[in-house]
């Protein structure tokens, strides 16, 4: 499989979005490790959005651990309802944070980071990881990205 992606610069979120779908769910099916799938998706989300951080943290004795991810260092440990990360877990729902100053309790692991969307990840009813995606612009993530970004969570929840 080719590790590159070509797209073009100019094109929309969706388009780009569209792009990858296909080398997604291709990586997805020929391979049944969740970790070395996780980090190859952070790998060409961060390569074709430039994202300021995306990566994933995955359930543990009750907690959120950090996992594969692109970006700089980022917190390992999360309590369920703690962030944005810990909430969605706890509501089992996606969170788009328009800007994380105005979300009580974020946890900031980068001052850089302004905005934010996090999707769980449910197998078989439970949340078993999220993928969490940070921009250093405001307002960043809006319905396109909850819509690629949880068929992508879709395709990983899959044993
Ligand atoms: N901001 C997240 C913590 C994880 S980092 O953004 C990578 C939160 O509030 O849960």
């Amino acid at each position: 499989m080719s590790s590159n992606i070509y797209f073009d610069l100019h094109s929309s979120k969706a388009d780009r979005y569209t792009a990858i779908m296909p080398q997604i769910t291709a990586l997805v099916s020929a391979e049944t490790d969740k970790i070395a799938n996780m980090a190859n998706i952070s790998a060409v989300l961060k390569e074709v959005f430039q994202f300021w951080w995306v990566g994933f943290y995955l359930v543990k004795s009750e907690e959120l651990v950090l996992g594969p991810f692109q970006g700089p260092l980022a917190c390992t440990r999360i309590a369920k309802g703690k962030g944005v990360c810990g909430t969605a877990w706890l509501q089992e729902k996606h969170i788009i944070v328009p800007n994380v100053d105005e979300f009580p309790g974020h946890i900031a692991c980068s001052s850089a980071s302004k905005s934010e969307i996090v999707i769980p990840i449910i197998n078989d009813g439970k949340v078993i990881a999220v993928l969490d995606v940070d921009s250093e612009h405001l307002e960043h993530f809006d319905a396109i990205d909850a819509q690629y970004l949880s068929e992508i969570a879709q395709l990983i929840s899959k044993d």
